[in-house]
């Protein structure tokens, strides 16, 4: 019998117990899309959560950074998924955001001709494509990523939108209303989280390449003069956000990138990347970028699609000797009038995955074990080591018994946690170490016994997920005692 991978169990946890479901399953599934289960649905909302908190409402730089006072102003948007066709076509997208792609006459298959040697042929027995003697390969071809729509009843070409495969355009098309309305100082950042798409030649490896997926961008504008310091504060502070919240330096790396891998735009751009366990030993897999933009996406907006002409960008020119796309002629500069400087500021951006960033959490907190149950025989253990912020359920309650006042007394405690706001469980069904089991293999930090000393001196057990260790603490102490741990 073939052993399950790490991966494979992973999925089927995930499954299980309502985290990640594919989508349509019940008609064959859709691949490339995902839906999340009620317990990945508060996973990816406390990962989401904790990105704004840090990225948004905690962020309080108290150190002084180049430029800036003491504090600095991030801003948070939620802007449209269809946005005006005109944008793709400044940003680069429309021309540029392709995959060459390689079809089989013979079994209508499509891959990505980057993949080829990573790919399956659907015919058997099992090779890469074209190893068979019937395949029938194409020499490789463009095929744009971006999901197209129409808008209107019409439907023809002059009404063809597409579904934005960023949230990033969302801010620099926005940076002129921020600035008017919120009366922000340079250096600033405008955020977001939100859906975007790509029509993947090839979704896999469960939600990491997906079509449809969210992603939690920053675009922090500053001086050009401070931008390469701001490029290092903002890799460093994404690298340490993960490991605050549990992946552990050693399946995580920052990597930059080499001069031949940037962006025509990009001075500088770093990886962080996950040793996602689908990936060979010494393979990691992209999280984040984080990339020193320059100017060119304001410029852009402003003036048309740039290109790179020597060491200088330049409004490219079509075939008529006019810019090949418009910008929108607005003038997207920043008047300093302290330094009384105009300048176009310059962009850092943080880009990381929801999902992958999720998937990641879920597969670094995954573990096996073995611990005794009441009798003390040992019993295999499955479970999710999520830090108590990511944790779907922070506590949950359990009467050790179904009577003698204690399901009332432990549904007291089940209701108090909840109106403070702490997703609690109640479960008295099964013996108690049953129950541990199935709260360790969500990933629920802490489990609250109520007991016959409960009912006597007001006191409960309170077991820790990682440590098993058991305290006893006064019930009307729990809410405090559970707050005390989410804030640590
Ligand atoms: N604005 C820059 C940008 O979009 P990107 O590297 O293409 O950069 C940023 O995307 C992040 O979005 C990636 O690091 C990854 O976490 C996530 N992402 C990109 N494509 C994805 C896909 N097909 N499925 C899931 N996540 C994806």
């Amino acid at each position: 019998m073939a052993v399950e991978s790490r991966m494979d169990k992973i999925v089927g946890l995930c499954k299980r117990r309502g985290f990640i479901f594919q989508s349509s399953e019940i008609y064959g599934g859709s691949n490339g899309f995902w839906d999340y289960g009620p317990l990945g649905v508060e996973l990816k909302r406390n990962v989401r959560q904790a990105w704004w908190a840090d990225m948004i409402t905690l962020h309080d730089e108290l150190t002084v950074q180049p430029g800036a006072p003491s504090t600095f102003d991030m801003t948070g948007v939620e802007t449209s998924i269809i946005m005006h066709p005109q944008v793709w076509k400044v940003s680069g997208h429309y021309d540029l955001f392709c995959d060459m792609m390689v079809d089989c006459r013979a079994c209508k298959s499509r891959f990505r001709a980057d993949h080829i040697q990573s790919s399956q042929c659907p015919q058997k027995p099992s090779k890469c494509p074209g190893e068979h003697d019937s395949c029938q390969l194409t020499d490789p071809r463009e095929f744009n990523l971006m999901f197209k729509t129409t808008l209107g009843a019409m439907g023809t070409e002059a009404d063809a939108a597409f579904l934005r495969p960023e949230t990033a355009q969302g801010m620099f098309v926005n940076f002129k209303n921020v600035c008017d309305s919120s009366r922000v100082k340079i250096p600033f950042g405008i955020a977001q989280i939100g859906k975007s798409f790509r029509n993947e030649i090839t979704p896999r490896n469960f939600t990491f390449r997906s079509r449809e997926f969210e992603q939690m961008e920053m675009e922090f504008f500053c001086h050009p003069s401070h931008s390469l310091a701001w490029y290092q504060y903002w890799r460093d502070r994404r690298y340490n956000w993960y490991i605050n919240l549990g992946i552990s330096k050693a399946n995580l790396i920052l990597r930059e990138h080499a001069k031949e891998e940037l962006a025509h735009y990009s001075v500088g751009t770093a990886d962080l990347e996950y040793a996602f366990p689908f990936l060979g030993p010494g393979e990691y897999g992209e999280l984040e970028g984080v990339a020193h933009r320059g100017d060119f996406d304001l410029r852009s907006h402003s003036e048309g699609k740039l290109k790179k002409e020597g060491e200088s960008l330049v409004v490219e020119q079509g075939a008529d000797g006019k810019p090949k796309y418009a910008g929108s002629g607005k003038d997207l500069s920043y008047f300093d009038d302290q330094t009384r400087e105009r300048f176009i500021p310059h962009v850092i951006e943080p880009a990381a995955g929801c999902d992958r960033a999720t998937l990641a959490f879920l597969c670094e907190a995954y573990y096996e074990d073995e611990q005794p149950d009441e009798k003390g025989v040992m019993q295999s253990r499955v479970v999710l080591r999520l830090h108590p912020r990511l944790a779907p359920i922070k506590v949950a309650v359990f009467p050790l018994i179904k009577k003698e006042g204690m399901p009332e007394k432990a549904a007291e405690l089940y209701r108090d946690l909840k109106q403070a706001g702490i997703a609690a469980a109640f479960d008295q069904q099964a013996a108690i170490g049953r129950r541990y089991r199935r709260m360790d293999e969500i990933g629920t930090p802490y489990c609250v016994t109520i007991d016959g000393e409960t009912m006597t001196a007001g006191t409960v057990t309170v077991r820790d997920r990682d440590t098993l260790e058991q305290i006893r603490l006064p019930m009307n102490e729990v809410v405090g005692y559970v707050q005390g741990k989410l804030r640590g």
